[in-house]
């Protein structure tokens, strides 16, 4: 990939940049816990954005999304944002770091990535954090890494229209090989844990269900609204924290449907510690447990899966396999499942052809491999 971003970078610009990635994440188990202040359980993955970059002494950005073969030129103000989508992120993070005070010129860019898009494996996150993390480098503004994740978030508020949480552009920028982080989103604190699950005899692999999941003007701000309005009625800045009893009291102060999206939360929040500790005591039966415990939850209570993920989540269970659940913000994308090695061939096998036979295409199988996040290349 970096040979090929060169090769574009000389012929456009007949010069040569330095070159930065970052990575997309998965995420074991707390889904939609980020924005309720909650904890996340992410890691970044061997699959992300590569991106070079020389400043040239402008006011203007040149960039090339090599995927698309599409070029757009931006300026740095507010009035400049483009219209295509990929070139918003750039210009957001650009922006955000311009109101942070960070002193920027123009630049060239050419970059390319091979997170499937659509597929709730934050895309998007690795492209804002790659930028975010060579702008600072470049021009030498000193942001540390969490307002980098910050800048990335706030592009997606501001610029793109998704009030996300923080933990893509977390797992984005903190991630490193071998090893998951638990973060607690109200107090940014985190633990990296060493994650391998082959030495125990599972694997990880997620399964793209190809149903495009596209959170812009989606029901993702919904869900966080519905939680926001919860935690008002029971007096707290965040969901996370309350009881199940405390929901139960307030039951006919809110609606059905915000009852539903309380309950499943605040069980996702104890679900997230459970699996923390099972993993520190190698239980990975647990873990999977879990697993399928958040994905009906997603399901049923918060009402962001789909009948396809549904389908890939039975056929695990029928399978036998250990834990298997929906992943990221929801509304298409993939299944996450902790498989036990001795299955591993017969799931996969089944899991496509049962996948194709109802739906006409098959599902695409994901190893995942656990590696860094946003970091200059040699
Ligand atoms: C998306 C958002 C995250 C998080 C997840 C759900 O990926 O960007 O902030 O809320 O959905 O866990």
């Amino acid at each position: 990939m970096k040979q090929r971003i060169s090769e574009k970078f000389q012929t456009l610009y007949r010069s040569e940049g330095e070159f930065y990635a970052s990575a997309g994440r998965i995420n074991l188990i707390g889904e939609h816990t980020d924005y309720n202040g909650g904890f996340v359980f992410p890691g970044a993955i061997d699959k992300g954005m590569i991106a070079e970059i020389k400043p040239n002494g402008g006011r203007k950005v040149c960039a090339f999304a090599l995927d698309l073969d599409e070029y757009c030129e931006f300026g740095l103000n507010e009035e400049d944002a483009p219209v295509q989508g990929w070139a918003r992120y750039i210009f957001g993070v650009c922006r955000e770091i311009r109101k942070r005070g960070g002193e920027i010129s123009g630049f060239n860019t050419v970059f390319s990535g091979d997170v499937p898009l659509g597929a709730g494996m934050s895309s998007s996150a690795a492209l804002e954090s790659t930028f975010a993390f060579a702008l600072n480098d470049i021009f030498g503004l000193g942001i540390d890494k969490f307002e980098l994740a910050r800048i990335g978030q706030s592009t997606e508020h501001n610029y793109c229209g998704v009030k996300c949480g923080i933990m893509d552009q977390f797992a984005s920028v903190f991630g490193k090989a071998g090893h998951l982080m638990r973060l607690d989103c109200r107090s940014m604190e985190f633990e990296y844990f060493p994650f391998d699950p082959e030495q125990h005899g599972y694997r990880l692999v997620l399964l793209n269900s190809r149903v495009k999941h596209q959170l812009t003007g989606s029901p993702y701000n919904d869900r966080r609204a519905s939680c926001e309005r919860v935690a008002k009625v029971l007096g707290q800045e965040f969901l996370r924290g309350a009881t199940m009893e405390q929901l139960e009291a307030i039951k006919d102060k809110i609606s059905e449907e915000d009852y539903l999206r309380a309950r499943y939360v605040i069980g996702e929040e104890r679900r997230v510690l459970d699996v923390c500790d099972a993993l520190k005591a190698g239980d990975y039966e647990t873990v999977g447990a879990r697993m399928y415990e958040t994905h009906w939850g997603m399901s049923k209570d918060y009402e962001v899966s789909c009948e396809e993920l549904d389908f890939l989540a039975e056929v695990a269970q029928e399978c036998g396999v250990t834990g298997s659940r929906i992943m990221g913000g929801g509304f298409g994308g993939c299944t996450i499942n902790l498989v036990r090695t001795e299955l591993y061939d017969a799931f996969i096998a089944k899991a496509k052809a049962a996948f194709a036979e109802r739906y006409g295409h098959e599902p695409v199988e994901i190893p995942v491999v656990i590696s860094d996040g946003a970091r200059r290349l040699a």
